[in-house]
């Protein structure tokens, strides 16, 4: 990259999202008045503009903004609204149970519905809820540690399962050191959490060798520090050790339920003892779930009938709420369905390989990842194989000056590195839009490889 144009180029890019979005500056000083750091949560300010955009409504793969912009949403919410805003049978689910109550701490007519969907989809026979997939991680974590006694959590480097504290453990040049980052933590993260690199098979052993690691919380392909996808044979193997020295293998499904129907576990032939699920599992209203073996669940209900009188820890008030339950059938049964897939994944194909042709263009050494309708590209020539190659190449700088380049051309990218996702709405003129938008940016500031 240019420094020096870009830097220009972003000055310029910063003077245009200001003259392009006064409605959106004027909603961003009152918010400031009452809110915390401007926004309802803080990390609506990563994106690098120089005031929070504000929406004025979202539909499929589009969202408008305050100023009347048109944005084509390759963001979709991170991931909580990958099957397109407002899917139609969640608008209709949702209009009909507006009416009849949302939530009365008892289940409706939906809750066998939904677990029997979840069962068939994701191979698991007993599931709960929760209103995040931090929430869902964090209980299915709970219920492990409980029905197996034991503590220690095991996790790759540089994975993300939401806020549930005990994953912020990284390896700093071969030591696990708790992030510095976190805000208010008291308690020690590294006296239960190991953490090991994705695709390697050695320490992944010699961490459960002692036998005391509960479980493996993972994503299948990890997502939240650019994407690392497994090496060949990798999960086959590793589920074999987790099953060798008696730990329980969790997989988070949250992202990557990108990559085909019932998500990466179904499409790869992984069996995994516990499954996590959030973010888009209700269309996007807030709902998660969890899945368990018959074995995992036959051992959580005897810890709970084992355990004395009184609360859990396990749970909050609103979850399985009629509101979010009648949400994640009208999903389940009629929106994450094979039909949709199949319009995404290819398109999601043809971005990745309009990204590479731009890049090749260009002689730019980076490259492109896909996990079904997730694409990502990333500032290294190979992909990386685990969480330290791969955070080595985050660069917020650029990734900001793109995304704010992307966003005044008309079109949104997740904030975070460089990730898009293919709705059932996008259209193939979408697709050419954002090509056109990367490539007038790129223009703008990068030099060419010799
Ligand atoms: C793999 C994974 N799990 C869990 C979460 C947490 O989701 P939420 O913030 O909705 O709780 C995320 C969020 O990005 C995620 O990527």
């Amino acid at each position: 990259m240019d420094w020096e144009r870009a830097l220009s180029f972003l000055d310029r890019e910063r003077a245009l999202y200001t003259e392009r979005n006064p409605r959106s500056a004027v909603l961003a000083a009152q918010a400031a008045v009452h809110l915390l750091l401007g926004v309802p949560l803080h990390w609506m300010r990563d994106w690098g503009t120089p005031f929070p955009l504000h929406v004025a409504h979202a539909s499929g793969a589009h969202v408008v903004d305050a100023d009347g912009h048109t944005l084509v949403d390759f963001c979709l919410g991170d991931t909580g609204a990958m099957f397109g805003h407002s899917p139609p049978p969640v608008q209709n689910a949702l209009q009909h149970q507006a009416g009849q109550g949302y939530t009365t701490m008892l289940p409706t007519e939906d809750a066998a519905v939904v677990a029997k969907a979840l069962s068939e989809q994701f191979s698991l026979p007993c599931w709960q809820f929760a209103l995040s997939a931090t929430d869902a991680n964090r209980y299915i974590v709970r219920w492990i540690r409980a029905a197996t006694g034991r503590k220690k959590l095991l996790v790759f480097n540089g994975c993300y399962h939401g806020t549930i504290e005990d994953v912020f453990v990284d390896l700093v040049q071969g030591q696990a050191v708790q992030r510095d980052s976190l805000l208010g933590q008291v308690h020690d993260l590294l006296e239960h959490t190991a953490v090991v690199e994705f695709n390697d098979l050695a320490a992944l052993e010699a961490a459960l060798r002692a036998g005391d690691v509960a479980c493996v919380l993972a994503e299948p392909a990890m997502t939240n520090i650019g994407m690392v996808l497994p090496a060949p044979g990798f999960w086959r193997a590793a589920q074999a050790l987790v099953r060798r020295y008696g730990a329980l293998l969790v997989m988070d499904e949250t992202h990557t339920i990108s990559t085909g129907v019932g998500g990466y576990c179904q499409v790869h032939g992984i069996e995994p003892d516990a499954l996590v699920l959030g973010k888009p599992v209700g269309g996007g209203v807030p709902c998660a779930v969890y899945g368990m073996s018959a074995e995992l669940a036959g051992h959580a209900v005897r810890a709970k009938a084992d355990a004395p009188p009184g609360h859990s820890g396990i749970g909050t008030t609103l979850t399985g709420n009629m509101l979010s339950m009648a949400a994640m059938r009208a999903t389940l049964t009629e929106v994450m369905t094979p039909a949709a897939y199949a319009h995404m994944l290819p398109l999601a194909h043809e971005l990745a390989e309009g990204i590479r042709d731009l890049l090749a263009e260009r002689r730019l050494p980076w490259c492109v990842t896909e996990l079904g309708a997730r694409v990502e590209f990333q500032f290294c020539p190979v992909p990386p194989r685990n969480g330290s190659e791969a955070g080595a190449r985050l660069d917020a700088e650029p990734e900001h000056l793109i995304h704010l380049g992307l966003l005044n051309r008309g079109v949104l990218i997740t904030p975070f590195h460089n990730m898009m996702l293919v709705c059932p709405q996008t259209t193939a003129e979408d697709v050419q839009r954002l090509l056109a938008a990367l490539a007038a940016v790129l223009d703008e500031v990068v030099v060419e490889a010799s």
